[in-house]
């Protein structure tokens, strides 16, 4: 994604910016820059003005403690439980008998919970935890497909006060162990299998060989969801019915600090280890409670529907924590868009009335390829307002979201954020912000971004830099598990004081921030994060593998597609069976969405004189284009020597 890309197609001069429509202002909950202006006159006082619209049993003595940067704290001395605000308090309120979770099957079966519904079963969850004695502050992983128990085990951590640590249903269970060891789960909540695309994929049957290594595990919790068999462990394992069926449906929720820890989330880096990055409760219930109401432009009879899943910061944030905070009524999907049918989405969008639709650009690309009958036979009126997340979207998406399934009447809000930021942090207010196609557009207020150059110094319009939080915001990171250092490091050493997002990024004249993707290893494959390094060591973890290297190559769907550039140990010859299996290979290590779709041998890799692997070399060549300098290489045959390979075999 380059800056010249976005530039010559839609410069501002050039594209006359979307504008909400009267009736779409005329509603909306923010219509001109109150908010904006507020926040800028006090941040620190416009946060505790959206802070005390949640409820919180004990009220905090400062909004934000920065006396140890960057280990800021927020909402220091309040105490509030998350489950209370998401679910009691709207009981409270009367809105008991309101939807809160929609839930479609893939096979079409549903389930709808009222507020006070969803709030008997958390309760229920909760007292199951606590008699597997699970205690404040104790971690459970959480492994599942997207079935509303997930949610329900999610909501009953936060409201006895344990930390969850949900796991990505598509992770494998290696990657599944690494996340228990580091997170020492008590507990493990899984589904006996998921339903993906009319096949059954075991899960708890295909942790069997993974259990006996976590220590930690005391209990494991199995869902029935498919009818898939596995051999049960007596003493440790239960089923989800079992234990629900005669649990008490009465939990008073645990007062918790703000700053008591609410859950982890492991995510890529660039090193072969994922990083725990760590939530509190108190600020980022705030945080996503704010952008969920004015991001999303939040009507009491919304239907809402993130199409992410829970194993994402986005199914965190944006199908459970802003959603229900705000009681509103949220929406759950568990198979893929195009099973049965690729209008699968536009079937659900009809189906359930759903009025505010989330989604990525790479599923928007797909769309786009599949056919405009698809969107075109179903009715789609309900839809006010669009949204996309987890990637740029390039303008021709944008135009074909707005004009398919937004009809040319919704306005569409490119967020930007990260796992680490926990909330929205650059996006359009859709009744107020002028939309430009590929620009996340503006700073959400009370929240302070910048593009900065080497140095540090704020960079002029249509200049590229790196992306940066000048100040802390509520929902925030607060440190990696168990690892404060890497924190420090990876996220505020490049600029004393400020926070380095990993993505470079530019501004045009009237302000607007357009992203253009990491700029460290990290890929972005389908809105997905993977770290080239985490590839890269699954790979010489094979005993053919002597070293590899893993780039992504530009992919009209996927944004990236993994590419591995592997060597051989001595006398193994590359083969296609070989390549097979080493993709087989990594999808075990990590999961699906980490199998290469390319590997390629050759007998060296281009390396700096000091050793060091010259990815952007690899990356040049596997996109065709023109090799730079080449003389810091160690051996410059080496890169013309693959150049040819390379080119040969596409
Ligand atoms: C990275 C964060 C937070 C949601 C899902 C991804 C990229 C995210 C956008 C956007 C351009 C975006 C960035 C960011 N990204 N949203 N609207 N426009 N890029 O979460 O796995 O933590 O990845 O996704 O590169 O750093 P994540």
């Amino acid at each position: 994604m380059s800056e010249e890309k976005h530039g010559k197609m839609f410069s501002d001069e050039q594209v006359k910016p979307f504008l909400p429509s009267a009736e779409f202002k005329s509603k909306a909950l923010a219509r001109d820059d109150k908010l904006y202006k507020k926040a800028e006159k006090d941040r620190l006082s416009f946060w505790a003005d959206m802070a005390a619209e949640l409820d919180w049993s004990q009220k905090w003595e400062a909004v934000l403690d920065d006396s140890n940067p960057p280990f800021y704290r927020w909402f220091t001395g309040g105490k509030l439980n998350i489950s209370a605000n998401c679910l009691d308090r709207h009981v409270n309120n009367g809105l008991g008998d309101k939807r809160a979770l929609i839930f479609e099957g893939e096979k079409g079966d549903t389930a709808q919970l009222t507020y006070s519904e969803l709030l008997e079963e958390v309760c229920k969850f909760s007292s199951v935890l606590r008699k597997l004695e699970v205690d404040k502050g104790d971690a459970v992983t959480i492994w599942m497909p997207m079935v509303p128990e997930a949610i329900v085990a999610m909501l009953a951590c936060t409201r006895i006060g344990a930390v969850h640590s949900v796991v990505f249903g598509g992770f494998s269970p290696e990657a599944l162990k690494d996340r228990i060891l580091d997170s020492k789960s008590k507990v493990l909540v899984t589904a006996d299998g998921a339903f993906r695309r009319g096949k059954t994929i075991p899960m708890r049957v295909a942790a069997e060989e993974i259990l006996p290594l976590c220590e930690s595990i005391q209990s494991v919790v199995t869902v029935e969801r498919t009818g898939t068999g596995y051999e049960p462990m007596d003493g440790r394992d239960y089923r989800w019915e079992d234990l629900m069926a005669d649990a008490d449906s009465c939990f008073d929720p645990e007062p918790m600090d703000a700053e008591d820890p609410l859950f982890i989330l492991y995510s890529s880096g660039t090193t072969g280890k994922p990083k725990g990055i760590l939530h509190t409760g108190g600020g980022y219930l705030v945080g996503v409670n704010t952008t969920f109401k004015y991001v999303f432009d939040h009507q009491p009879d919304d239907v809402f529907w993130c199409t992410a899943d829970i194993g994402w910061i986005t199914g965190h944030s944006y199908i459970i924590y802003g959603p229900l905070s705000n009681g509103a009524t949220t929406m759950i999907y568990e198979g893929v868009p195009d099973y049965p049918e690729r209008d699968r989405f536009w079937e659900l969008v009809e189906k359930y009335g759903v009025t505010v639709f989330y989604t990525a650009p790479t599923a928007i690309r797909s769309f786009m390829r599949w056919g405009n009958h698809f969107p075109a036979k179903r009715d789609l009126s309900s839809l006010r307002l669009l949204g996309s997340v987890g990637e740029p979207i390039n303008p021709e998406a944008w135009i074909w979201y707005h004009e398919h399934i937004g009809r040319g009447k919704c306005p569409i809000v490119d967020t930007w954020w990260q796992t680490e930021t926990g909330m929205i942090m650059i996006t359009p207010l859709p009744g107020v912000t002028p939309l430009k196609p590929g620009s996340a557009t503006k700073p959400f207020p009370g929240v302070e971004m910048d593009i900065v150059d080497e140095k540090g110094n704020s960079t002029g319009p249509g200049q590229r830099g790196f992306l940066v939080a000048k100040s802390p915001w509520p929902a925030m990171l607060r440190t990696l598990h168990g690892d404060p250092d890497r924190y420090l490091y990876t996220y505020w050493k490049q600029y004393e004081g400020i926070y380095f997002t990993g993505d470079g990024a530019w501004r045009d004249a009237d302000g607007n921030f357009w992203i253009m993707g990491r700029v460290d290893d990290v890929l972005n494959v389908s809105g997905h994060r993977i770290g080239t390094m985490e590839v890269e060591s699954a790979l010489v973890d094979h005993p053919s593998v002597a070293e590899a290297a893993v780039i992504g190559k530009v992919h009209e769907i996927k944004g990236h597609a993994i590419t591995a550039f592997v060597t051989l140990k001595e006398g193994i010859e590359g083969s296609d069976e070989l390549a097979a299996e080493l993709k087989k290979h990594v999808g075990k290590a990590i999961g699906a969405i980490a199998r290469p779709e390319e590997v390629f041998f050759t007998y060296e890799l281009p390396k700096t004189r000091s050793g060091k692997i010259m990815r952007r070399l690899l990356r040049d060549i596997a996109e065709q284009r023109d090799l730079g300098d080449v003389t810091t290489l160690m051996d410059p045959q080496v890169v013309a020597a693959i150049k040819d390979g390379y080119t040969e075999k596409q």
